[in-house]
């Protein structure tokens, strides 16, 4: 089908790992096996209006983040698009204009990366079911997930809630290297509605990018005992979904957390990405613990800002504890109050 032009929007939000993806091989294919909660209200949102141009030799797009034009954001996408050039024909054949925006303050120390690249991902496909109109909406799925992995791998975690693998794992039917998909099995209603409360701790631009990290697990002395723990502690979490069993989740989460914070801190060049405020909230969160019999526990991206999550049913006495005694941590006493969340959405 031909078409001379169109506009195509779509939000799509950030997701947390629970199981943490920490070295990949070459083309964005994870050394282990991954799984996150997607998030809701921390999202990305993208309008593509694309308009079939004269030349075709090259790639021609703008992109504006909140209305201003952003060239400094060019060579990454111009990486992005020649990556999935292949799998996008009709790339050469428009001219792009790329708008997108935030639903997080930018400077937050939140990556928007994995909410961006799904997000683009997504309007990408639009514009190839447009042109092939009988994609089926799975196929579309998969490709938008597939696609968004090679923008940056845990943005293929994005598209779907509430659950999402990624990588293979033999326990886990349909689980791939090459895209997310949905978490297969039941999930118990202790889950339901799951809280993640941001805490922001650091909202600098991180010293270290999450690429020189993963490549720094290439010949990482524990790299291999690391993506062993990864597949085994997905396998630990299949059960514990099941049953509802919040003390084991609290364990494997913790442990997936430190690990990940472990090996920044233990490869050559090593380096630390928590800040001495990230210990003192992840401290006060076991004496709270401890002290309340609470379920509360903590989690931490490549960064030192700290995911806090609990049950719906905490809600109220977990916010006035982070009020009380975890504000005074955060930058500017900011945080960002989500919960799980179910995946992009065409505007
Ligand atoms: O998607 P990347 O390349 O930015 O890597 C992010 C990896 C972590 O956020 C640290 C963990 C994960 O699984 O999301």
């Amino acid at each position: 089908k031909l078409i001379d032009k169109g506009s195509v929007s779509w939000s799509s939000p950030s997701n947390i790992a629970l199981v943490k993806y920490w070295g990949k091989k070459k083309d964005q294919i994870p050394e282990n096996p991954s799984i996150s909660f997607t998030l809701s209200d921390c999202k990305t949102i993208t309008t593509i209006c694309f308009s079939k141009k004269e030349k075709q030799e090259e790639f021609s797009f703008e992109i504006y983040l909140d209305a201003e034009k952003k060239d400094d954001f060019k060579p990454k996408i111009e990486t992005f698009f020649k990556r999935v050039e292949v799998y996008l024909p009709f790339l050469k054949t428009y001219h792009f204009k790329i708008e997108t925006s935030n639903t997080f303050p930018h400077s937050s120390g939140i990556a928007s990366s994995a909410s961006g690249m799904s997000a683009l991902a997504c309007c990408l496909m639009s514009v190839e079911k447009a042109l092939n109109p009988e994609i089926s909406e799975a196929f579309f799925m998969q490709k938008a997930s597939f696609l968004a992995r090679l923008g940056s791998g845990s943005a293929c975690r994005s598209l779907e809630g509430d659950l999402v693998v990624w990588g293979y794992h033999d326990e886990i039917d349909g689980s791939s290297d090459l895209y997310g998909t949905k978490y297969p099995f039941d999930v118990h209603n202790n889950f339901k509605n799951y809280q993640d409360t941001i805490l922001l701790v650091d909202k600098g631009e991180k010293q270290v990018s999450s690429t020189i990290g993963h490549n720094l697990m290439h010949g990482h002395p524990f790299a291999k005992e690391r993506f062993k723990q990864a597949s085994k502690n997905l396998s630990g979490v299949i059960p514990v979904f099941k049953k509802g069993d919040l003390d084991a989740f609290i364990k494997i989460v913790e442990i997936e957390a430190l690990t990940l914070h472990a090996m920044m801190m233990t490869s050559m060049p090593y380096f630390i990405l928590m800040k001495p405020n990230t210990l003192e909230i992840i401290n006060k969160i076991w004496v709270f613990r401890e002290k309340t019999n609470s379920k509360v526990c903590f989690t931490l991206d490549a960064g030192a800002n700290v995911h806090v999550l609990y049950p719906e049913n905490e809600t109220e006495s977990v916010l006035k504890f982070i009020k009380n005694e975890l504000v005074a941590y955060c930058q500017n006493g900011h945080y960002i109050c989500d919960k799980i969340g179910f995946g992009a959405k065409q505007l």
